[in-house]
């Protein structure tokens, strides 16, 4: 009898990363790998990897510390690295871990289902060619349409901006956008398949269609999406704020399937960071687009990224950071203590700023938000929210869905309700989660 091969997939980073996962596990069952959570069963590991921070590329390499010492038990067992981490390492990481069998870029899924049978000949193999042509969209399949909820569509990949600090323009490429109408096909097949919401997906989705002036621009494809039928309500993500167009903001005005939330990282509330970060805005400017969406859509929340650190950020600049978050109060933010890069910009910069500073100023940043979390968490009882229910919640005895404004939240109903868009009364502001009732349906 022919035992089912078994995949354990690891997925490190992004919603990106977790995007292209979706892609890897359709890829390996189209050559026989069934997917385990149990990596003592697993025939083929793959590790999806993120180097963002140093933090998250060690983690790596830990990680394949442990697969190392199972391939001495299980020699036949195939492991292999993607994602990020491969794409920056190409064969140093072969090298650094020969048990490894196969490296393959953030370009190269299309190559995946060869390498690994190749690697199940005993061949090692590494790709990690930039395909800078939207056809990279195309190569593989789509992640199978088991529905679900809500689900992310990417629309566009790569990353032309160049901030100093970030890897992502070196590992992930070129902008490219990919056709309306292969996004729409996509949204479309996910809304006949039962999805109620769908998040753009890109590293600056505000970007889309840049690089064809004839083409529609974010704007226009947040329209024709907002038609698709059974689709109930939209997102996107990631925002750059030199790009967010007053045709965009008129979006939150008039789309009314469009969630009032905005993912806009500031990175610093300092002109001289933001300067030195070449991230083509100032605090100004950021405010001024804070403002217009709110004005455009009152009950718009915005959550953010923060980097803590950056060369030069001395306590001046970092006040201003502390006063940034007061000025927007942010329902949630990412903070990081800033990570040198290498190949970056800014890794070539004097890194003044000492350990021990920098790990103070992101505990005070994380101290103040959480404060202001709470705040806007208590501000929405007794606020009626609309909620996608997606499922019942983590203790299994009620309902766990997000408002409008991305808000988690947790809520008593009847588990059939799971993809509808509830009223729910907020009856409790957590510092994690909103609690409430399910009004009458
Ligand atoms: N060091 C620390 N944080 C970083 N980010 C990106 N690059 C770095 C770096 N080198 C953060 C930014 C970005 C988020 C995804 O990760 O805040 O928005
Ligand atoms: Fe990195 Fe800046 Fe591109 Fe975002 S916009 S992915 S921070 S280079």
């Amino acid at each position: 009898m022919n035992k089912a091969k078994k995949l354990y997939l690891e997925t490190f980073g992004c919603q990106m990363n977790v995007s292209d996962s979706e892609k890897i596990v359709t890829l390996m069952k189209g050559i026989g790998y069934q997917q385990t959570a149990d990596p003592v069963e697993a025939d083929l590991v793959l590790l999806n990897t993120c180097s963002i921070r140093a933090t998250a590329e060690q983690r790596v390499y830990g990680h394949l510390g442990k697969f190392k010492s199972m391939k001495k038990h299980k020699p036949g067992l195939i492991i292999g690295v993607g994602g990020c981490v491969a794409q920056q390492e190409g064969e140093r990481l072969l090298k650094k871990a020969p048990f490894v069998n196969l490296v393959f870029g953030t370009h190269n899924l299309h190559l995946l289902q060869k390498m690994v049978s190749g690697a199940e000949q005993g061949k090692q193999s590494i790709a990690t060619d930039f395909l800078d042509d939207e056809k990279r969209f195309d190569l593989f399949p789509h992640a199978e349409s088991e529905g679900g909820v809500s689900r992310f569509v990417t629309v566009m990949q790569g990353c032309d901006n160049f901030c100093a600090y970030c890897i992502v323009p070196h590992v992930r490429g070129r902008e490219i956008s990919r056709s309306a109408d292969k996004v729409l096909e996509e949204v479309g097949a996910l809304a006949s398949a039962g999805v109620t919401e769908v998040t753009l997906l890109g590293q600056n989705v505000n970007s889309y269609g840049f690089n064809d002036p004839g083409a529609p621009d974010f704007a226009d494809l947040l329209r024709m999406v907002a038609r698709v039928e059974g689709i109930e309500r939209l997102r996107f993500t990631t925002s750059h704020p030199k790009d967010i167009s007053p045709r965009l903001i008129a979006c939150f005005a008039e789309i009314g399937k469009l969630a009032p939330h905005i993912h806009l990282p500031a990175q610093s509330g300092s002109d001289a960071v933001l300067k030195q970060m070449n991230r083509g805005y100032t605090r100004a400017q950021y405010l001024d687009k804070v403002r217009a969406l709110r004005e455009a859509c009152p009950e718009i929340q915005f959550t953010g990224d923060m980097i803590v650190g950056f060369p030069g950020e001395d306590e001046a600049c970092f006040e201003q950071t502390m006063e940034l978050i007061e000025e927007v109060r942010y329902a949630d933010l990412f903070s990081f203590i800033y990570s040198a890069r290498p190949g970056t910009k800014a890794a070539e910069f004097p890194d003044e700023v000492r350990r021990a500073e920098k790990q103070a100023r992101l505990e005070r940043l994380q101290a103040a938000q959480k404060k202001i979390t709470l705040a806007r968490n208590e501000s929405f009882v007794g606020s009626v929210q609309r909620v996608l229910v997606e499922g019942p919640s983590s203790t299994g005895d009620a309902l766990f869905g997000r408002t409008g404004g991305n808000r988690a939240t947790v809520m008593n109903g009847d588990p059939a309700l799971a993809g509808r868009l509830v009223e729910v009364r907020i009856t409790q502001g957590l510092q994690t989660l909103l609690k409430g009732e399910v009004l009458d349906v």
